[in-house]
């Protein structure tokens, strides 16, 4: 007798790890003098509301982060390394070209067999990987899931580029998602826009033996700030639509850290609360794929997403992506 497919997905736990070296804004400021780079840490404030990141030291991969969020996730849902037949690592700074750093996750969790692959999606990275997760749940294709976000950006960063280095953290986020017979995940939008490829990537590739082209980060920040703003508005509006829900149902919102001016403008399109806004960017800088399950973490362990609360989560990134994930905890 065949057993049907469960209705739903359902976060059991969360995890996450900032690799120890913080830099403040003063830090920054300290680290760019050096090589003739002016900054403050009153314009890092200002216009991002950013005053520390995480940098990840020489010799840790972003397999190492992933490992210690994804252990901090298991045991918060009480589950072993054994019982996860799917692993999804959200990430544009892998340990290497290939193999997946999900394959590399799933060896240092002493584990092998379940399907493991990463997934590119650039800042919007974990909510397509928790929409992707959801689906092949309901699907029947996996029942414990773990989800990563992981990234080491400060070694794809431009010291001399000031528009772009102070804005970036090293970290990583996890979750396991579970079949259940209760939501879990109300419904997921995602988007992609490849008309924009430009304004935020890292153009650099390997070919014939070393890397060709530029291998670090450059974005066109207005362009990206000015279509951030239009498309969380769009999708957070088409995920409640889609789930049958309002505003006015959201108990929290965890965005995309990237910009403080941005998620607020969110919250505020929303009627929301400033108080509803979860924000980690200050603490944590833009760390990519990490920055959603990164804040979603701190809002858990800090008690104040609770089960049964509905949350939204929302990316935005280089592509250009965007797309919510609207989620009973
Ligand atoms: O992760 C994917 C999603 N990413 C984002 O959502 C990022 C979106 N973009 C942004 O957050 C903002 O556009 C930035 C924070 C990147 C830039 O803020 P802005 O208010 O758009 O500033 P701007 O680029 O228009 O630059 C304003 C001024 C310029 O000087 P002038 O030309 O007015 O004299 C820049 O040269 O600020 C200057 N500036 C800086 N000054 C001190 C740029 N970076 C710095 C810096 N320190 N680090």
């Amino acid at each position: 007798m065949n057993t049907p497919a469960p209705r739903y997905s359902r976060i059991t736990g969360t995890g996450s790890h900032l690799p120890p070296r913080r830099l403040s804004n003063d830090d920054m400021v300290a680290l760019l003098a050096a090589r003739g780079v002016e900054t403050s840490d009153a314009w890092i404030v200002e216009r991002t509301g950013i005053r520390a990141r995480h940098f990840a030291a020489d010799g840790v991969a972003c397999s190492d982060l992933a490992l210690a969020a994804s252990r901090a996730a298991l045991q918060a849902a009480g589950r072993r390394a054994e019982e996860v037949d799917l692993i999804i690592v959200a990430t544009s700074t892998p340990d290497m070209v290939f193999p997946s750093t999900a394959a590399i996750l799933q060896h240092k969790l002493g584990v092998a067999g379940c399907p493991a692959f990463d997934l590119q999606a650039v800042c919007s990275g974990f909510v397509y990987a928790l929409a992707v997760a959801d689906a092949m749940i309901r699907a029947g294709s996996a029942r414990c899931a773990l989800i990563v976000g992981a990234e080491i950006f400060s070694r794809i960063l431009d010291f001399d580029d000031r528009t772009t280095c102070v804005l970036f953290g090293d970290g990583a986020g996890a979750v396991v998602l579970e079949a259940s017979p209760e939501p879990g995940i109300l419904a997921s939008d995602l988007h992609a826009d490849g008309r924009h490829v430009g304004i935020l990537c890292v153009p650099g590739t390997v070919a014939g033996g070393r890397v060709s082209g530029d291998p670090l980060l450059k974005m066109d920040g207005p362009a990206v700030f000015k279509l951030a703003v239009g498309v969380l508005d769009s999708t957070a509006r088409a995920v409640l639509a889609r789930a049958g829900r309002t505003e006015a149902d959201l108990d929290w919102l965890i965005p995309h850290q990237a910009n403080i001016r941005i998620m607020q403008g969110t919250a505020k399109k929303l009627k929301l609360a400033p108080e509803k806004l979860i924000v980690t960017v200050d603490e944590h800088g833009n760390t990519s794929a990490a920055s959603v399950p990164l804040a979603l973490d701190v809002a858990v362990r800090s008690g104040r997403v609770q089960r049964g609360d509905t949350v939204m989560l929302e990316g935005v990134g280089g592509g250009f992506t965007w797309g919510a994930v609207l989620l009973d905890f």
